[in-house]
């Protein structure tokens, strides 16, 4: 069965932790200059609706890394949704690439690419979710808990609104058995529609969720701190409602952080509003993880490639290859 990365609860807590496996052993074949071309000839469509920097940069080097190719794929150059309808550009890219990686405006979009696609999709990010951060994002969390803890004895703390991220760290949170917090302004929590997609979830993996308006008695025993934007592109009117609702109580600063255990470290999915949703102090001070996080973007989109394109490659051997490269030169003289 054709599978696709469009929602992190479509995966179990096995198969979660597999590829956090293969991004471990993909990150230490890089750091040694010796990613394997596993994906030689292969290529990925990358299909953004909204702007990115890491999200586009990981998956194409990721791809490049792997042997393969990827293509950049922006409205306005392709006939996504305006002249071909999502069914015809899902089916035709599909005849010529081996995945798809989409960021659209609408979740329905990537569920719409999913449906028609032929080739694996993978979610870079909808107005609803952001599987493959908050992958990349447990992934650094091992890399960074204290030595005793295992990712069920961790605590991740969301200081902020109820962003796409926020939303999908709760549902990795859930399936992997984190305990998670959400610290925001009622108005700004997680919606009960979306609490409750995680009832089962928590249910089989014993996480705890919370949600409250108080971040200091929130990251009094946290291991992480995450934050995220206060407002997006389309939110604009909204921010000085916003500034109002989140400033200064849920900034994550220096005096936030200091109720924190020292061995707390600070999160965010970037971009980031410097001085708004946290300081400089912070974000380059010595608990920050950040750029930590946006490398293994990196990492994490490898062994996502890897793991829905390598199986489905039909790898000719040598010498159905010198067959064919002989009909070739023989026709051409
Ligand atoms: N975190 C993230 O997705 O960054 P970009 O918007 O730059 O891709």
């Amino acid at each position: 069965m054709l599978r696709h990365f469009v929602q992190i609860l479509d995966f179990s807590s096995e198969e979660l932790e597999r590829i956090m496996e293969l991004t471990a052993l993909l990150k230490r074949a890089d750091k040694e200059g010796a990613c394997p071309r596993l994906l030689q000839g292969a290529s990925l469509g990358m299909i953004f609706e909204e702007p990115s920097t890491r999200t586009r940069v990981s998956f194409e080097v990721a791809m490049t890394k792997l042997g393969g190719h990827a293509l950049y794929l922006r409205p306005g150059e392709i006939h996504l949704g305006a002249r071909e309808s999502i069914k015809d550009t899902a089916r035709v890219v599909s005849r010529m690439v081996d995945v798809i990686e989409a960021r659209t405006l609408k979740h329905q979009t990537v569920l719409d690419l999913a449906k028609y696609a032929t080739v694996p999709v993978i979610n870079g990010l909808t107005d609803f979710n952001h599987p493959t951060q908050v992958l990349c994002d447990v992934f650094t969390m091992t890399e960074h808990a204290p030595k005793d803890k295992k990712l069920r004895d961790l605590h991740l703390v969301f200081v902020g609104d109820a962003t796409n991220v926020c939303v999908s760290l709760m549902f990795i949170c859930a399936r992997l058995g984190i305990s998670f917090t959400q610290a925001a302004p009622a108005k700004y929590q997680v919606s009960q529609a979306h609490r409750d997609m995680v009832k089962e979830a928590c249910a089989a993996s014993g996480a705890r969720l919370a949600f409250t308006d108080d971040p200091a008695a929130a990251v009094a025993d946290a291991d992480f701190i995450y934050t995220d934007l206060w407002w997006w592109i389309g939110q604009e009117d909204e921010i000085p409602e916003r500034r109002e609702a989140f400033m200064p109580k849920f900034q994550v600063n220096e005096a936030l952080l200091a109720k924190a255990p020292a061995t707390a470290r600070f999160m965010h999915c970037l971009p980031a509003s410097r001085g708004v949703e946290a300081t400089d102090e912070v974000m380059d001070g010595s608990q920050s993880v950040i750029y930590d996080q946006s490398e293994n973007r990196l990492h994490t989109e490898k062994a996502l490639l890897v793991w829905f394109v390598y199986p489905r490659l039909k790898r000719a051997s040598d010498a159905l290859l010198a067959h064919h490269r002989g009909l070739v030169e023989a026709f051409l003289g």
